[in-house]
């Protein structure tokens, strides 16, 4: 018997109807299409405007397409994982949501926070205990309804996010396909740089702490960028270097969509061509927990067995990392 890795079997997506574009967002703040698609690449993003519609609306419309295009049943799913900083409250967890609204019940979950590399972590944490042989159907979900934290005054980081779900299904494999190994770090200096203040148990929810706009997201771009930039691509070099893989033998870069800039930057340093890199920030912009899934999503139709697909993220904390994901089927599942 060989080695069991965890393979992604199949994936899906679900983005809210509602685009806002740059144009609107230039009637909102002080901004100009082209200032936000030179420095960011974004277009636009889709927006959850659907009243009482939180994250795990959109993370059990992403779960239900995906096992429905796999012929999965809820039953079977024995552990799901929920990626993100939008949880729909601090307790319970996103993930016992989604498993109630999908019909998943009695098994394991848990939510997963490690902002913007939330998927990352949740896929690596997922194949590790697939690897275990304790689980045999595992779903990993990225949710993050970043309007719910973004202040819309604010130019600096309205510009940059958007709300979606993105699923993937892990199942064993013994041919070597699947998830390989991930490279996973954290430097917690960086938290006051990118960060939601408010809401926890250090300046818990009051009139004050509200009306001083702690419950919005605030970041310093400038000096993340440096950080974002840097360790995106240390990661997805160290991962190559690990395991003797050069860029050649790269089929597909999987990047975290913060910036096309610092996407760009990863590319570059890993000797990949830009026709190989998943890039679609310009449709959803950033939705944290949610990219990843998202670009596996577009692309499934164009990815075949075997391919190796490097992916890289960076996010608040600061967290960052990479993974190597040997692609196990060819093509569109539906
Ligand atoms: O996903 C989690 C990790 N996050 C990231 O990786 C994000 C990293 N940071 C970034 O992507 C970039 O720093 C931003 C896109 C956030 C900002 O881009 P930047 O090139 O770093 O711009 P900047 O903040 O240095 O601002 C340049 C200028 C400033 O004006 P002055 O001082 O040169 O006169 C800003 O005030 O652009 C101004 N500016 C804007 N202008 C028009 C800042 N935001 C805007 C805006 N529209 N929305």
């Amino acid at each position: 018997m060989g080695k069991v890795h965890a393979a992604i079997t199949a994936v899906h997506g679900w983005v809210p109807e509602f685009r806002l574009t740059n144009k609107e967002l230039e009637q909102m703040v002080d901004t100009n299409d082209e200032w936000i698609r030179s420095r960011t690449g974004i277009e636009e993003r889709r927006i959850l405007k659907a009243k009482n519609k939180a994250s795990s609306d959109m993370g059990a419309e992403a779960v239900k397409g995906l096992l429905e295009k796999s012929g999965t049943s809820p039953e079977e799913v024995d552990l799901l994982i929920c990626a993100t900083v939008t949880p729909d409250m601090l307790f319970p967890a996103t993930a016992n949501i989604i498993c109630d609204k999908v019909g998943i019940k009695g098994k394991a979950s848990f939510d997963l926070n490690a902002a913007c590399s939330g998927f990352l972590y949740a896929l690596s944490v997922g194949a590790r205990m697939m690897e275990s042989g304790a689980y045999k159907k595992v779903v990993v979900v990225g949710a993050d309804k970043m309007s719910s934290i973004v202040d819309y005054q604010d130019r600096t980081t309205c510009i940059l996010f958007g709300d979606a779900a993105g699923a993937v299904l892990l199942e064993p494999n013994e041919d070597g396909l699947g998830f390989q190994d991930a490279v996973l770090k954290t430097d917690g200096e960086g938290r006051e740089l990118l960060r939601q203040e408010g809401g926890g148990s250090l300046i818990p929810a009051t009139v004050e702490s509200v009306m001083a706009g702690k419950h919005y997201i605030r970041q310093e771009g400038p000096k993340v960028f440096k950080f974002a930039v840097t360790n995106m691509a240390d990661a997805a070099e160290e991962i190559l270097q690990n395991h003797q893989l050069k860029g050649e033998d790269i089929t597909w870069l999987v990047p975290h969509q913060a910036n096309k800039r610092i996407i760009d930057a990863t590319a570059e340093r890993m000797g990949l061509p830009l026709d190989r890199v998943m890039v679609n920030i310009q449709k959803y912009g950033n939705t944290t927990a949610a990219t990843i899934p998202l670009c596996l999503w577009e692309w499934e139709s164009q990815l075949r067995k075997g391919d190796n697909l490097i992916i890289a993220a960076f996010g608040g904390g600061f967290t960052w990392g990479s993974a190597w994901v040997k692609w196990a089927y060819d093509g569109d599942k539906r």
